[in-house]
């Protein structure tokens, strides 16, 4: 099987790059990645595949990577919150007129299955004092950020490609995921590099917001099972999965449990103000997938930070130079933005 893999030197796309050659290492899998600042080729190295550096947003680039594809799945995306809130014009075209490029050319192509890989964050925002409450599959969208409003406008352009022209799609909807090979921009890895090099740790708020953290590894695994479950069964084609990782943590939390790995108090936290528009929990009902195809997540999120504390630790090659001269986006830069509007 050919498989073409969109923004596979990202951090969630290079490690199902490297799931799927362990797993399926006679499948052919090509990797279409424009290598914006979140996207490295050194994410790949020693995984057999063929890469093309290039553009989702134009035709003839993505004509070329997807000819005799099998499957594309898809991850390519412009995918950091606050980047969104100070410029979303890159959001809107890459995310939204991206995918409709992909779509167009999958169809074009006949292509077998186009798995889109969206976000929880589509789904908008929980309520903190109502901890019952969780999202699935039916929940309505309800995007807060340009980030997730894009994500949303990307599912619905999928869906419409199947009902509309009966394109074969899958899609799947995660929480936040954390592992090897995260852009230390984000959350957990900024939080453990900023540990690693004597830095205290920035928490916006009291660290009150909720989310379901979900490993790297376990999404790879749920997604596994959707594109081949739906190459097998007809019944799959045309179905949206939610992934969560059944681990909800508040950032507090997150960053205890760190700060515990670190043995450092909690004179390592330096408060900082709330992301414009920052949603207050995200919680998945992963029960379909589970039923449905047999998913679950695998160890639970502890041992799993520790494992991946020591990747960051092991890694220092790899991310050190993506921090160095890189401007801070926080939210005061955000504010600054919004009174320039
Ligand atoms: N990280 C998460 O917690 C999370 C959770 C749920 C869903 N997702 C979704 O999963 C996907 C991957 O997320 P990630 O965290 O790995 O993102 P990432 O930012 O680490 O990687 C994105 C990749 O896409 C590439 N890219 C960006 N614009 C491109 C373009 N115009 N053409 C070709 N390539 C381009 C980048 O170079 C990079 O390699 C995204 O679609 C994201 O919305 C992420």
């Amino acid at each position: 099987m050919k498989i073409l893999i969109t923004g596979g030197c990202g951090f969630i796309g290079s490690n199902f790059v490297r799931y799927w050659r362990k797993k399926y290492p006679e499948d052919e899998i090509v990797v279409l990645d424009k290598l914006t600042y979140a996207g490295h080729k050194e994410n790949l190295s020693g995984i057999e595949h063929k890469f093309i550096q290039g553009d989702i947003c134009d035709p003839s680039v993505v004509a070329g990577a997807m000819q005799g594809a099998d499957v594309v799945v898809h991850f390519a995306a412009e995918s950091h919150v606050d980047r969104s809130i100070i410029g979303p014009g890159v959001f809107i075209r890459t995310n939204v007129i991206g995918t409709h490029v992909l779509l167009e050319e999958a169809l074009r192509q006949k292509i077998k299955l186009f798995h889109h890989v969206s976000t929880d964050e589509v789904f908008g925002s929980l309520p903190l004092d109502k901890s019952e409450l969780r999202f699935n599959e039916t929940t309505n969208y309800s995007p807060s950020s340009p980030y997730s409003a894009s994500k949303a406008s990307s599912d619905h352009l999928v869906r419409a490609y199947y009902r509309t022209f009966g394109l074969p799609i899958t899609i799947t909807n995660t929480s936040n995921n954390y592992g090897p090979y995260q852009d230390p921009e984000k959350l957990i890895p900024r939080f453990v590099t900023n540990l690693i090099e004597g830095k205290k740790v920035p928490l916006m708020g009291n660290g009150e917001n909720v989310r379901d953290w979900c490993y790297v590894e376990d999404h790879c695994s749920a997604m596994d099972l959707v594109i081949t479950g739906a190459l097998k069964d007809q019944k799959i084609i045309g179905e949206t999965f939610c992934v969560g990782g059944e681990s909800e943590k508040s950032n507090i939390e997150i960053t205890n449990i760190l700060l515990e790995i670190f043995e450092k108090d909690n004179s390592w936290i330096e408060k900082i103000q709330h992301r414009l528009g920052h949603d207050e929990r995200y919680a998945i009902d992963s029960s379909k997938i589970k039923k449905m195809l047999g998913w679950e997540p695998g160890n639970k999120l502890e041992d799993r930070l520790a494992e991946t504390v020591q990747w960051y630790k092991d890694n220092e090659w790899w991310w050190k130079p993506l921090k160095e001269g890189r401007p801070v986006i926080d939210p005061d830069v955000q504010l600054e933005r919004v009174s320039k509007v």
